[in-house]
C-alpha cells in the first residue's frame, strides 16, 4: 500500500487513521473491540483518541475512548503493531495547554491507555493563555523521556503554526510535525488555509470529520433520514444546495467506480496535495471495510476534478 512519511517524522502510516471520538459514544466496548480488529486486520494501524472523547455523553468518566482502546492493546498484546494518536486540552479541561495541565493530561491518558508511550501526541486546540514556548517545553520534555515519540497541534490556524514552529526553532525545541484540521468534500476553508504552510514547512497532515460526520457517505438526503444515526441531527447543516451538488457528484463519481459515496469521499481526500492520511469513525465491521476500500481506491483525474468543482 501507499505508506506515507508524517512530515518529517519517523512515522510512517497506511492513509487511514480510526477516528476514536465514538468508542463509548455510538460505538459499545464490544463493538469497538470488533472495529478496532477490523482496522488492524485491513492493514492499518493509526488509531486517533483524546482526553476528552466522549466526555460529553452525560454519565462517562473521562476519556472513556483512550479507556477502551488501552483494554484492547491490553487484551490483544499489540501495543507495538498499532500507532496511538492521542490529544490535550480537549473541551471543558482546566489547565488548557499550560505545562502543568499537559504533564497531568499526559500521565491520566497513558495509564488509560495502559501504555508507557504514545506515538503522536497533540495539542487539541489553541489555548491562548499559553505560549508556545509554555506548551511546546512541555511537549519537548516528554519526546526527550521518550514517552512521546511525535508532536502536533489540531485546530491551529497557519499564523499560529508559523509562530510555533518559529519558537520551536529560536528556543531549541519540538516542532509540531503534524496537523490535524477539519477538511472533507464540503468543509474546506480552513485546511485551504493552512496548506501552503504545510507544505513548505514539510508538516504532516491527518484531516478530520472526512466524511463530514456520516454526510459524504449519502445517507442523509433529507431530515426524514436523521433517524438512522444518534448522530444524524449533526449533518443538518450539510442540507443545503451546495451539499446537494456535492452528493450529485459523488453519486455519479461512485457509479463510473463501483463505489460508495463514502469511499469516493476518502479517495478524493487521500489524493489532496499536502494530505497525509483521512481521519475516519466506524461503528460496524462493514463501515470499516468500506473505509479502507476507499483509501486504496485511485479516480481519474476527471473524477477528481468533477468532485472538487462540486464543492467550490
Ligand atoms: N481534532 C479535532 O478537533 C477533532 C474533531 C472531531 C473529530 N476528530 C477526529 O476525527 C474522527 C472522525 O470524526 P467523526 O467520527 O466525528 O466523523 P466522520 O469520520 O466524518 O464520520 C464518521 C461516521 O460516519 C458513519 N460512517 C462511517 N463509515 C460509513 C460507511 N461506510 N457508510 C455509512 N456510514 C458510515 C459512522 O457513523 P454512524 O454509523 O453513526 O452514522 C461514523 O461514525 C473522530 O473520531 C476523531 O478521532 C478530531
Amino acid at each position: 500500500m501507499d505508506r506515507r512519511p508524517l512530515g518529517r517524522s519517523e512515522l510512517v502510516i497506511e492513509p487511514l487513521v480510526l477516528g476514536g471520538n465514538v468508542f463509548g459514544w455510538t460505538v459499545d466496548e464490544k463493538q469497538g473491540f470488533e472495529i478496532l480488529d477490523a482496522f488492524v486486520e485491513a492493514g492499518f494501524t493509526a488509531i486517533d483518541t483524546a482526553e476528552g472523547y466522549p466526555n460529553w455523553v452525560p454519565g462517562n468518566p473521562p476519556g472513556m475512548s483512550e479507556t477502551i482502546i488501552g483494554k484492547w492493546m491490553k487484551e490483544r498484546g499489540n501495543r507495538a503493531d498499532v500507532h496511538i494518536f492521542t490529544k490535550v486540552n480537549s473541551a471543558n479541561k482546566p489547565g488548557g495547554l499550560k505545562a502543568d495541565a499537559v504533564k497531568q493530561g499526559f500521565e491520566e491518558s497513558l495509564k488509560r491507555l495502559q501504555t508507557d508511550y504514545v506515538d503522536l501526541y497533540f495539542s487539541h486546540w489553541p489555548d491562548p493563555e499559553a505560549s508556545h514556548e509554555e506548551t511546546l517545553g512541555a511537549m519537548d520534555t516528554l519526546v526527550r523521556s521518550g514517552r512521546v515519540r511525535v508532536i502536533g497541534a489540531s485546530n491551529y490556524t497557519a499564523e499560529m503554526v508559523r509562530d510555533a514552529q518559529e519558537t520551536a526553532v529560536i528556543k531549541s525545541l519540538q516542532r509540531y510535525e503534524v496537523l490535524q484540521p477539519r477538511f472533507n468534500l464540503y468543509d474546506r476553508a480552513e485546511f485551504d488555509a493552512l496548506r501552503d504552510t504545510v507544505l513548505e514547512n514539510e508538516i504532516g497532515t491527518i484531516v478530520y470529520y472526512s466524511l463530514a460526520s456520516g454526510f459524504l457517505t449519502g445517507k442523509y438526503r433529507s431530515k426524514a433520514d436523521f433517524g438512522q444515526s444518534p448522530r444524524g441531527g449533526g449533518v443538518e447543516r450539510y442540507l443545503d444546495a451546495k451539499g446537494e451538488k456535492i452528493l450529485a457528484a459523488l453519486d455519479k463519481v461512485a457509479a463510473n467506480n463501483d463505489a460508495t459515496p463514502a469511499e469516493v469521499s476518502l479517495a478524493w481526500l487521500v489524493a489532496q496535495p499536502g494530505v497525509s492520511a483521512p481521519i475516519a469513525s466506524a461503528t460496524s465491521v462493514e463501515q470499516v471495510k468500506s473505509l479502507a476500500k476507499g483509501v486504496r481506491l485511485k479516480l481519474s483525474d476527471e473524477d477528481l476534478q468533477t468532485l472538487t468543482e462540486a464543492g467550490k
